[in-house]
């Protein structure tokens, strides 16, 4: 059977700057003055002001909402942050609808979305939610509810440009073809309801903003043939992390603009024109950079041509997309040594539990922490508690830590 070589194809480049190291070697020191144990995560909403800074700036032809991606980040204190700055959040379960509403966060400051919501949602349903239906089926469902509460109603599409990654050929489980959404508008003008927004989620690392020109092809299509004027154009989520690798090495960013975006955005507009606010709801790029999972080096082994570290965290019970992503492993002391074809590995017995592999000084040793990056989009709600319990977890705000959740 081919095995795979334990050879470098290259090194990796993330493109980080060395105040970007710096800002991280900080704060991780200043965590562990705290008294922050390893592994543990520590956030910092500073990552997630720069990025922002960088989409306001961006001319969408139309004011723009971005909503914040709970399921991304389930991070009470981000929320709080995030609410401070006025912003709104986007939640698909009744935990992060209570997770919000703890926030501080007003109804009319909350979208409702995701597949299934009928399971949930009458539990919980007040006037004026803002909801973004999924299927005939939930509509169905919600109807009577949806009408006595007078809710927000937005329709989620299933455009052409949606498709499952992993099966390409196939389209995702998620919105409504336009068949099915015509039949929604109809049911919902008969029972006396609107629709205000036309949504889509494409997919996550959308390689390139053509893209959204396509989805937004067939939301136009489907506006004219049901005659709908909506009042927002919400367009999901997608942007691609930066400083993230694929498993091949490609940044994964590489083929995306935030400025063709825009530009195919502005464009078209054309054919809505009743459209008064254009929706954002990114997850990861907003929120990758604003968090790091701080691991220590608890053994070392060597075979094979491999060098082998075994952490007190990694994949299986932190960071699940080192599945599919590489990120930056940063040494908190500076290690020197012949660069080594090595692998970090976490805590459990599974062969799969590896963070990284790729060439790194030997002279990485037992006790040495290791920084993981872009740790601030779908670590914490993808955890587990395999053999060991959940990390600990710290805040870092205008430089003062706080602890928000205790290592097990
Ligand atoms: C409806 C919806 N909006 C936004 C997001 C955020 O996605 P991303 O992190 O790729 O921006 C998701 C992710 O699954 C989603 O399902």
């Amino acid at each position: 059977m081919a095995r795979t070589s334990n050879r470098p194809a290259g090194p990796p480049v993330f493109g980080h700057s060395d105040a970007t190291h710096a800002f991280w070697r900080r704060a991780i020191r200043e965590a562990r003055s705290a008294g922050a144990v390893t592994p543990f995560y520590l956030f910092d909403p500073e990552p997630v002001a720069a990025t922002l800074g960088r989409l306001d700036a961006l001319d969408l032809g139309r004011p723009a909402l971005h909503w914040f991606s709970t399921k991304t980040q389930p991070l009470r204190p981000l929320l709080e942050w995030w609410r401070r700055q006025n912003r709104p959040a986007e939640v698909v379960s009744e935990a992060e609808f209570h997770l919000v509403l703890a926030a501080g966060f007003g109804i009319d400051a909350v979208l409702i979305n995701g597949p299934a919501k009928h399971r949930w949602l009458p539990a919980v349903s007040q006037p004026g939610l803002r909801v973004n239906f999924d299927s005939l089926g939930e509509l169905n469902a919600l109807l009577p509810l949806a009408q006595r509460h007078r809710w927000r109603i937005g329709l989620r599409l299933c455009t052409g440009e949606e498709f499952d990654t992993e099966f390409p050929e196939s389209p995702t489980q998620f919105g409504m073809t336009p068949d099915e959404a015509a039949i929604a508008v109809r049911r919902l003008r008969r029972a006396g309801l609107e629709v205000e927004t036309l949504h889509f989620h494409l997919r996550t690392q959308v390689a390139d903003a053509e893209c959204y020109r396509r989805a937004l092809t067939d939301v136009a299509a489907f506006a004219a043939m049901a005659r709908l004027q909506p009042l927002f154009l919400d367009l999901g989520g997608g942007w691609p992390a930066r400083h993230t690798l694929s498993r091949g090495g490609k940044r994964l960013d590489a083929g995306f603009s935030a400025e063709s975006f825009a530009l195919v955005v502005r464009q078209s507009l054309k054919w809505f024109p009743s459209v008064r606010e254009v929706w954002l709801e990114n997850g990861r790029h907003l929120t990758a950079g604003s968090g790091v999972l701080a691991v220590s080096v608890l053994d070392v082994k060597e075979r094979r041509g491999l060098r082998q570290l075994i952490c007190d965290g990694g994949r299986t019970l932190h960071a699940l997309v080192s599945l599919w992503e590489q990120h930056e492993l940063l040494p908190l002391v500076r290690r020197s040594g012949p660069l080594t074809r090595t692998a970090c590995y976490g805590p459990t017995c599974m062969a799969f539990d590896q963070l990284v592999r790729r060439d790194l000084p030997r002279g990485l040793r037992v006790g040495d922490t290791l920084i993981w990056l872009e740790a601030g989009a779908y670590h914490l709600p993808w955890e587990t508690r395999f053999s060991h319990g959940n990390a600990g977890i710290w805040w870092r705000e205008g430089g003062r830590i706080t602890p928000v959740r205790p290592r097990e």
